[in-house]
């Protein structure tokens, strides 16, 4: 890189046609991107030069059968709901019930042209269950975000849903108009569509429509995406107050961060240093790295993250994980993830002191304020449940869908007692009697459901030692006593995105302690909005599994699944599933949690959050 930079100046200095030497590379997009990264040391970049690098690498016909194989075999062998998928949603959510295995089979007979256009086709078939964790991913196709200096948000105005702009970076005096179409048609219906067709990460359309607003993650809203738009621009109609209709075009623009861009200075490199590394880096390229760079990168450019609102007083902040508000004569609790930077006895400890504090202040009622959170540990979830809900059992059962594979694992790990493997039960015990299971069979147990049609075999459930809760338990004890409110005294607010371990906390607050919620925006003609999404169970990924596997020696199994013909590929799911206290039958990924109370985005507390925690404590209390 530094020879690049050296050598460029050079060339300036001896008066050599620039134009000349970029020309050069005028064929390779992902060349063009490099030398606008050195030269221009820019982080954007533009549409056509992604969209080219991207679609550089061509459709490989062996590589697509052996990513099918792949797939095939984790889904088959791990994926917890394989069956339950493929029944129809419960009422109030929005999914396509399907058959994974047999939709991932059709992919076989398909021809493309790029390795993009397959990849995205089986990203977009993951898409459709509409589950978060259920993906598979290419880092190949996520080094950049799309996105055009706009941002949108929507309000009812006279019974009429409409969309207005939030921000817009380039001319400030559209902020707050409204914007009646999108490319000629009806913005609401465009935003709707999206949300419907294009966002995956809730089974409930009203969530998936905050999320395609949503800033929070700038890769999964409207305004801000992965995935190549289908036009290099979009034109927006917008009307201000006293104003006519007014059109304004605007370009897409390819954000990334430095630590991708270093990677690559041409198609080839890019290749072989993103798309197929030979060491990946697991840290780099995970989901949430890549998160915290991207919201990063967007909150820097949309001056996100302002100061503190006066009205709002700090008891507390451990640092973006946890505050501790108190607003008017009501107290906030904000956790904004389950999934702290540093997650040890002296980030709890602060915790507990925040939490302390606001207990000191005397405030009567609280706000839970889980707006945006994605999730995190499993344990984070019974720290909170056990600090804020000390009289009742922490935690929902989970089971595992018995295949071959899961069994062959187990059984294994049951013998070899390997440390730190994915496939280790023995932190857990049976839930009616919370003994240790004595054998694999003793888990596995003889449980036959029949889902989708399909009767398969379940173990039976499980939850964490007691000893280990204990431990939890004992570590607020020492610190803190338990909270003077009562489960009436809280509400949960959410915008519905709330998920994995922040589902796991709210469902049980809701079901263990009948703590009210409220769910924020959705689409106004749907009448129930969820107050969570996506519990699932545990998740882990194909590099978890593989490397757990080959601890217990099952790599080279035929039973089990081979690895992907390129190293950047990636698929996530639940192994585990969680079901309800009140009703066992049921799992709590595809049980349909609508919130008891219901609040809309206005003009005022979309960018006042005091006003929106004041509407939601006001409900505190209040008869259903
Ligand atoms: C850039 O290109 C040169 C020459 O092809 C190559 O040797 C070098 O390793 C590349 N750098 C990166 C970061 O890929
Ligand atoms: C695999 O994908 C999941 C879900 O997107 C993500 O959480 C995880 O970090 C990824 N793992 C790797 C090694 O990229
Ligand atoms: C969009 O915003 C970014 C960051 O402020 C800026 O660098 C870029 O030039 C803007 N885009 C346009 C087209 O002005
Ligand atoms: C809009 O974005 C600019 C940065 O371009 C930022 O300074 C400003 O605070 C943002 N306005 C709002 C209302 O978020
Ligand atoms: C937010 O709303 C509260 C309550 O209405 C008000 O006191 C405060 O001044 C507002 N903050 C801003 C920045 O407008
Ligand atoms: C259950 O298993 C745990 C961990 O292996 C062990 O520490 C504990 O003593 C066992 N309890 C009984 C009653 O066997
Ligand atoms: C369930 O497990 C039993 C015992 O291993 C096995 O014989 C049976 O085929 C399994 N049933 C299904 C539906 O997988
Ligand atoms: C709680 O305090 C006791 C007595 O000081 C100590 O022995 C114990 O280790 C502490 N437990 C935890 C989990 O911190
Ligand atoms: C698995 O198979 C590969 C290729 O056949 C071989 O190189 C490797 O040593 C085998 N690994 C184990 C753990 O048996």
């Amino acid at each position: 890189m530094i020879f690049y930079g050296v050598l460029f100046t050079v060339l300036v200095a001896s008066g050599v046609n620039i134009q000349y030497y970029i020309n050069s590379y005028v064929n390779d997009g992902c060349a063009r991107i490099h030398n606008d990264f050195i030269t221009k040391q820019t982080t954007n970049f533009n549409y056509a030069d992604v969209k080219d690098c991207y679609k550089r690498f061509p459709f490989d016909k062996d590589v697509a059968s052996k990513t099918i194989d792949t797939l095939t075999g984790f889904i088959g062998g791990f994926y917890s709901f394989l069956d339950k998928a493929k029944e129809p949603p419960q009422p109030g959510f929005d999914f396509r019930p399907m058959n994974l295995i047999e939709e991932l089979e059709h992919f076989r007979k398909k021809s493309y042209t790029t390795l993009y256009d397959f990849t995205t086709d089986v990203e977009h078939l993951f898409y459709d269950l509409k589950d978060p964790h259920t993906l598979f991913s290419s880092d190949c196709f996520t080094t950049f975000f799309f996105y055009m200096n706009m941002t949108f948000y929507s309000v009812i105005d006279n019974g009429e849903q409409k969309i207005k702009v939030f921000n817009d970076t380039i001319d400030r005096s559209n902020i707050d108009c409204e914007v009646t179409h999108i490319d000629g048609q009806k913005a609401f219906q465009v935003i709707s569509e999206y949300a419907k067709n294009s966002v995956y990460a809730s089974r409930d359309l009203g969530v998936r429509f905050n999320i395609a607003l949503d800033l929070t993650y700038p890769t999964l809203s409207f305004a801000a995406r992965y995935e190549i738009p289908k036009k290099p621009d979009i034109t927006y109609t917008l009307k201000c107050k006293n104003s006519n209709e007014f059109y304004v075009k605007r370009n897409w623009v390819a954000f990334s961060s430095r630590t991708f861009l270093n990677k690559f200075n041409d198609s080839k490199s890019y290749f072989d240093n993103i798309c197929n590394p030979i060491k990946k880096n697991k840290q780099l390229t995970s989901f949430n790295f890549k998160l915290r760079e991207f919201t990063k990168i967007f909150n820097d450019v949309n001056g996100l993250l302002t100061g503190q609102d006066q009205s709002v007083i700090t008891i507390g902040i451990v640092d973006n994980f946890v505050g501790f508000y108190k607003v008017e004569n009501f107290g906030v609790i904000k956790i904004i993830t389950e999934h702290p930077a540093v997650l040890n006895a002296a980030t709890l400890e602060n915790v507990i002191q925040g939490f302390k504090r606001l207990v000191n202040t005397g405030v009567k009622k609280v706000v839970i304020d889980l707006c945006d959170n994605i999730g995190g540990y499993l344990f984070t979830t019974i720290f909170f449940n056990l600090l804020l809900f000390p009289n009742t059992y922490p935690m929902f059962a989970f089971d595992v869908r018995i295949s071959e594979q899961i069994r062959l694992a187990i059984t294994k790990q049951f013998k070899l007692a390997i440390l730190n493997n994915n496939f280790d039960i023995s932190d857990y015990v049976n839930e009616k009697t919370h003994a240790n299971f004595t054998s694999v069979d003793d888990l596995f147990g003889n449980n036959v459901y029949t889902r989708g049609g399909i009767m398969g075999n379940y173990s039976n459930k499980f939850v964490i030692r007691d000893s280990e809760l204990n431990e939890i338990s004992q570590f607020i004890k020492n610190l803190t006593t338990p909270p003077p409110w009562k489960p009436e005294d809280y509400i949960i607010l959410t915008n519905g995105l709330c998920g994995s371990a922040c589902a796991l906390f709210a469902e049980h607050a809701a079901e263990f302690n009948n703590v009210n919620t409220v769910a924020v925006g959705g689409i106004a003609s749907i009448p129930l909005l969820s107050y969570s999404s996506f519990s699932g169970g545990s998740v882990l990924d194909s590099n978890d599994i593989f490397n757990s596997l080959a601890k217990l020696g099952l790599l080279n199994n035929t039973l089990m699944p081979k690895p992907f013909p390129l190293t950047g590929l990636n698929i996530s799911f639940p192994i585990f599933e969680a079901s309800s206290k009140i009703n066992p039958d049921e799992i709590l990924e595809f049980a349909f949690r609508p919130a008891n109370f219901r609040l809309f985005y206005d003009e005022k507390n979309i960018r006042n959050i005091s006003i929106l925690w004041s509407q939601a404590a006001a409900l505190i209390g209040s008869k259903l």
